[in-house]
């Protein structure tokens, strides 16, 4: 978040996430050894918890983080992926743009690197390696953290189908921190599908974490709806405890949801801003599901169990490529979330979950 004095009548707020954050610290406390996924359903506050985390070790020294957000790059085919992780040292720009949420720190390059790396005569793996082992032998940690590297699937080195950027990128990150110990890399990513296919890659599931970031707890929604001047700056209104549950019984700890319903609590009750938005999500599923009966007989078996695993789903009169398929368009449209490590599909969150639930209520 780019910090202002701009005055609002509520602002953006940080709650909690100090288990997180200790977890991060003690991930680079420790000699890398594998790589770090984040993983987590849509909107958990993955992104968030990292430009934190990066801001924390802003302040420290003896450290060199790169923070490369591939959100907000476009990334499509490998020159690219090359202009989102090199820079060109003294190209007019500046080398970091804390102002804004574009790319914080890139490798730097001489144009004469650039030169070589386009003309395919350097390769950026080595002159990835060399800028870690030159902060390595000067007493400096690299740290490495790629916000939405699914961004990089289907990109191939010099555009040679063969060549696939992705596993080229892995296979690199596995030498820099489980071979040689030269960095530590953070990945995140909402696709659960995306983090699947890395973690049966037979070679990565034994050199890389998973940790999972989470929407909020109970605890804490309860503490920022309890407190909305010290969290948001509202001062137009408070909530009462029964407020308080009411929103988190619609929509669990969803940040992104809550602001949402916040920002529609200035001018309605809290009661019919929440009939609104389980009344949005009942129709958004009759939307999703409506002429499908595959859909349907998914999210029935959805409606009835907290997690689902593709087992439960196989007694279904579907056939497996279709289920394959419509599970995967599920997980694509952010209805279901897929934790990769449990390989569990369940509801992306509370709200969801109304939505499915009352879809079919209105089908009696
Ligand atoms: N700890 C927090 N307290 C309050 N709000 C938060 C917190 N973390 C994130 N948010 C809010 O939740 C929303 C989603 O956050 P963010 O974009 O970081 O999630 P994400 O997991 O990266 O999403 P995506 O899956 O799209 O990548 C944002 O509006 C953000 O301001
Ligand atoms: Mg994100």
């Amino acid at each position: 978040m780019i910090k202002n004095n701009l005055e609002f009548r509520k602002d953006v707020a940080f709650i909690n996430r100090q288990r997180e954050l200790s977890y991060l610290a003690e991930y680079i406390n420790i000699r890398p050894e594998s790589i770090l996924f984040l993983h987590g359903p849509k909107s958990s506050g993955k992104t968030t918890l990292l430009y934190r985390f990066f801001q924390q070790l802003e302040k420290e020294q003896h450290l060199d983080v790169k923070f490369l957000n591939l959100r907000e790059t476009f990334t499509n085919v490998y020159e690219d992926f090359l202009k989102s992780f090199f820079h060109v040292e003294g190209k007019g720009e500046k080398k970091e743009k804390l102002t804004s949420d574009i790319n914080i720190g890139f490798f730097k390059i001489s144009s004469t690197v650039e030169k070589q790396i386009l003309e395919k005569r350097a390769d950026p793996f080595k002159v990835m390696k060399s800028e870690f082992l030159a902060a390595n032998k000067k007493g400096i940690k690299p740290i490495l953290i790629i916000d939405e590297l699914q961004a990089l699937d289907r990109i191939y080195i010099n555009n040679d189908k063969d060549r696939h950027l992705i596993i080229a990128l892995f296979n690199f990150f596995v030498a820099m921190t489980k071979e040689s110990h030269l960095a530590h890399i953070i990945i995140a990513s909402s696709d659960g599908y995306f983090l699947d296919t890395v973690y049966n890659d037979s070679k990565l599931k034994k050199s890389s974490s998973f940790y999972k970031v989470d929407y909020l707890s109970k605890e804490d929604v309860m503490e920022w709806l309890l407190n909305l001047e010290k969290y948001s700056k509202i001062k137009d209104y408070t909530l009462t405890r029964g407020e308080a549950e009411m929103i988190w019984d619609t929509v669990g700890g969803s940040m992104w949801e809550i602001q949402d319903i916040l920002n529609e609590r200035f001018n309605k009750p809290t009661d019919a801003v929440l009939a609104l938005i389980k009344d949005k999500m009942r129709g958004m599923i009759a939307h999703y599901a409506e002429f499908d009966e595959g859909k349907r007989q998914v999210l029935r078996v959805i409606d009835e169990k907290e997690t689902v695993r593709s087992i439960d789903l196989e007694k279904l009169p579907i056939e497996i490529p279709r289920l394959k398929e419509l599970l995967r368009d599920m997980v694509r449209n952010n209805i279901l979330y897929f934790d990769p490590t449990q390989a569990v599909y369940y509801p992306q969150g509370r709200s969801y979950r109304w939505g499915i639930q009352l879809f079919f209520e209105s089908l009696l």
